[in-house]
């Protein structure tokens, strides 16, 4: 591609959009330049030259000129079918749409595939951390064992605003909105979608499996309470909305998203606000941390700009994982340590629990500790919802990843590469 002549068609001109057209503003020596700009709202007022834009998609997409897309809107089905056009009439694409890339990941690289065309969303997972290009490229002959951290930057700011300024949970959403770190739909990040939607993308990368995300439990901190709050102070911890995605087995991957009490010895106990934080556990780098803002239009568009500069090499994801790894499963056989807060006595009898190490009620407080098998966990997610109940993993327990039988894992792990 001329170096001189990248002009880009961009979709949305919200958060993320202005954060981009803003550090494009910037960086004068950029050889990229945005020519039009599709919007939902003709009506809104805009910070810049109405000349830029349109409202008809295929003022972009039909525009010769034009040799990259950039999907910034806030509506994953509408995102889908831009993308989908694009790639057809061989644009190359960079979008930051998780929702829509996890929900169409086959379909998008069926769409690379056959169109040979590029298809970049660093900004998809994790803000400003580049963790997708790393999976790829620093990983790509690394033998992973689990990827793991705080992949939404606007609860891990809700629940650091409760934490330490006693903010109630409604003010410090509000607070989340108003610094655009929350999706346009609350519920997407609060109830755990989003984090689950990167654990998925960053799933398919570090593993090369692919996981629908209907298919992974998540569970998120709409009801977490200053009880909750209370008992993990007492003990030193902290909650967490953590992802995992994990081998269990040689063969088997366990993933899942939903809040997690940490202790002052985990490498995220620090990650607050709208920071990200990834872990890498590998067979031969073993343990690697990142950390970064999660969330915000600068740094998210700086991920979008950096896939804008890969794109003018014609830099593209190889996917290799998913040509390694065909063996691995999705697997939700798994037992859990969790914390769950109930609400009536009566209600603990719908709990499946395996074993229940600890038990408190008082007229107003009562909770349980005890081992779950996950695939029981998902199937009661609505009872858990319907009652308000708040869950937590402890972290202390993963059948297959206690400590000698994690060992047992990575040593076949590492007696199959080896
Ligand atoms: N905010 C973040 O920190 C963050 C971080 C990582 C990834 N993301 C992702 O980045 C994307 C954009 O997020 P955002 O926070 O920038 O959203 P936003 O502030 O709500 O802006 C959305 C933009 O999309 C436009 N839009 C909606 N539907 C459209 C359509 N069919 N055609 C053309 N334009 C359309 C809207 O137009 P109007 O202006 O006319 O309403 C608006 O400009 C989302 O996929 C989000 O998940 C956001």
């Amino acid at each position: 591609m001329n170096r001189k002549n990248l002009k880009i068609g961009l979709f949305g001109f919200g958060c993320v959009g202005q954060g981009l057209y803003d550090i494009l503003n910037k960086n004068a020596n950029f050889p990229a330049e945005i020519k039009r700009i599709c919007i939902k709202h003709p009506e809104k007022k805009r910070p810049i030259d109405l000349s830029y834009f349109t409202t008809n998609a295929y003022e972009i997409l039909d525009n010769p000129e034009i040799n990259l897309v950039v999907e910034l809107i806030d509506n994953a089905d509408e995102a889908f079918v831009i993308v989908a056009e694009a790639l057809k009439r061989r644009k190359p694409v960079v979008t930051a749409n998780k929702k829509m890339l996890a929900e169409h990941l086959a379909e998008l690289l069926a769409l690379q595939a056959e169109y040979q065309t590029p298809l970049l969303y660093e900004a998809a997972a994790c803000g400003s951390i580049p963790i997708i290009r790393t999976l790829e490229e620093y990983y790509d002959n690394e033998h992973l064992y689990a990827i793991s951290g705080i992949f939404n930057g606007s609860t891990n700011y809700i629940l650091t605003k409760i934490a330490q300024e006693n903010l109630s949970y409604e003010v410090a959403l509000r607070k989340a909105q108003e610094l655009g770190f929350a999706e346009s739909n609350p519920i997407l990040d609060v109830a755990g979608f989003d984090a689950k939607y990167k654990l998925c993308i960053l799933t398919l990368h570090a593993f090369g499996l692919l996981v629908s995300p209907d298919k992974v439990f998540n569970y998120g901190i709409e009801q977490f309470s200053l009880q909750d709050l209370q008992y993990a102070k007492e003990k030193g911890l902290k909650v967490k909305l953590i992802n995992h995605a994990e081998r269990v087995k040689p063969d088997e991957v366990v993933v899942f998203v939903m809040p997690q009490f940490i202790d002052s010895s985990h490498p995220l106990y620090h990650v607050e606000n709208e920071t990200n934080g990834v872990i890498v556990e590998a067979a031969f780098s073993q343990k690697q941390i990142f950390i970064g803002k999660g969330a915000g239009g600068h740094p998210t568009g700086s991920a979008v700009l950096s896939d804008i500069s890969a794109s003018l090499y014609n830099y593209r994801y190889e996917y290799k994982k998913c040509h390694w790894n065909k063996h691995l499963k999705f697997t939700e056989k798994v037992l859990l340590e969790i914390y769950l807060r109930y609400n009536e006595e009566k209600e603990l009898a719908h709990i499946p629990f395996e074993h229940i190490s600890e038990l408190y009620h008082s007229e107003n407080y009562k909770y349980a500790v005890g081992t779950i098998t996950l695939k029981k966990l998902h199937e009661i997610k609505g009872y858990l919802q319907e009652k308000n109940m708040f869950i937590a993993y402890t972290g202390k327990k993963i059948q297959g990843l206690e400590a000698e039988n994690l060992q047992e894992t990575k040593q076949t792990i590492l007696e199959e590469i080896l």
